[in-house]
């Protein structure tokens, strides 16, 4: 069998990085079935020339010919443009990708104050998400303006089981480990949530987590935990390596995993995977940065990381942790950097030295 893996570099560095990507997961040669790549288009220069952020046959192919995907950045305008919408929203909804995990870890190599060895795990459908907003005049001449903030059992107990699914994993792969490093000896899910104040929205997707991780006598060796959403990020700030597993809804697991990314370093480190029950595509958390766009000097770590992320969430947990150890030694020896971590390589360069590691 082969592997096929839809390839949507879009935009900006979106372009220079998704390369690197590739490369990593063809440079497992017989480890995996045999990749086959396909180039997509979507993004914000392909709805210039043709008018469509994401044309219907990228939907079409990633449905029914890939086993995952890559996506790179897109450059969405910050004012409204007539026709135009991000086309990341829309894949995460035309393939039910319902949840958006990160994983942020301290870099090897690079001098922290503090250990971050975290996931967070955030729902990706609903919460205010759903859009919909309204503002109408008042009375006394002002305006209201209110949101509707969607919360079902359903999405809220998916994203639970990705939570524990993840936490158990990460417990079995401490427990073969030699390393004696880890944060955490025992795995632990924190649901972040705020239901002191919202005891009917928050009360629900809390009680919906904790439900799923009670039930499953599978999960019974992991720990629940709960933490107010504003208390969790001045934890998150004193002591990262408290957490582990973090499950939010989707607007706190937003604002959440970007203040994550700022502890460990660089947003050119930081992978993501979109993951549903039926497809995956990983995706580096960063923008298309156009500031630095066309200079081959973006760092490709963060596309590298998502491409590992996505076969370990195909199953190729081995072959993941070939490429994720390689890029640790990378950073570890600490030769080959981008200037974002303060070195003078090219996205050339680095790609090169974690390709011959693996
Ligand atoms: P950005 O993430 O593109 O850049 C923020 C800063 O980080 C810039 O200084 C950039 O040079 C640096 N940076 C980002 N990735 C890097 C890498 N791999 N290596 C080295 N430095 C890196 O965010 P910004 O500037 O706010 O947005 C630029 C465009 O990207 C906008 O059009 C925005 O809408 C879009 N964007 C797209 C995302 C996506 O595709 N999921 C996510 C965030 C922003
Ligand atoms: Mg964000």
């Amino acid at each position: 069998t082969a592997l096929r893996i839809g390839m949507i570099p879009a935009d900006g560095i979106g372009r220079e990085v998704l390369p690197a990507a590739q490369m990593a997961i063809e440079a497992l040669g017989s480890a995996i079935p045999k990749p086959t790549f396909i180039p997509l288009l979507a993004g914000w220069e392909e709805f210039q020339k043709r008018g469509k952020a994401l044309p219907d046959e990228t939907v079409q192919i990633l449905k029914n010919e890939c086993d995952g995907a890559m996506f790179g950045a897109v450059s969405s305008p910050s004012h409204k443009v007539e026709g135009y919408s991000s086309p990341i929203v829309a894949l995460r909804k035309h393939l039910d990708l319902y949840a958006n995990v990160r994983p942020v870890s301290s870099v090897p190599g690079q001098k922290v104050d503090k250990i971050v060895d975290m996931v967070i795990v955030r729902e990706n459908t609903e919460c205010l998400y759903v859009k919909r907003e309204k503002i109408s005049d008042l009375p006394n001449g002002g305006k209201i303006a209110i949101a509707e903030r969607q919360i079902t059992s359903t999405a809220s107990e998916r994203i639970g089981k990705m939570a524990f699914e993840i936490a158990l994993r990460r417990g079995q792969e401490r427990s073969e480990s030699t390393w004696e490093g880890w944060a955490h000896a025992q795995p632990k899910v924190t649901i972040i949530h705020k239901s002191n104040v919202l005891s009917v929205t928050d009360g629900l997707f809390r009680e919906s987590v904790r439900k799923v991780g009670e039930a499953d006598p599978r999960y019974k060796g992991i720990k629940i935990e709960e933490q107010i959403v504003d208390s969790m990020v001045y934890r998150l700030f004193r002591e990262p390596e408290y957490f582990d597993v973090c499950v939010a809804p989707n607007l706190y697991g937003d604002i959440i995993s970007d203040g994550a990314a700022a502890l460990v370093g660089s947003l050119g480190l930081v992978p993501s995977v979109n993951a549903g029950d039926d497809f995956v595509m990983g995706e580096p958390v960063h923008g298309s940065a156009p500031d630095i766009e066309g200079k081959n000097i973006a760092n490709p770590i963060a596309s590298i990381r998502s491409a590992a992320l996505l076969l370990s969430s195909l199953g190729y947990y081995g072959p993941a942790a070939r490429i994720t150890s390689a890029v640790d030694r990378v950073l570890l020896e600490g030769k080959h950097m981008t200037p974002d971590l303060g070195g003078r390589s090219t996205t050339t360069d680095v790609t090169e030295a974690v390709l011959k590691l693996i």
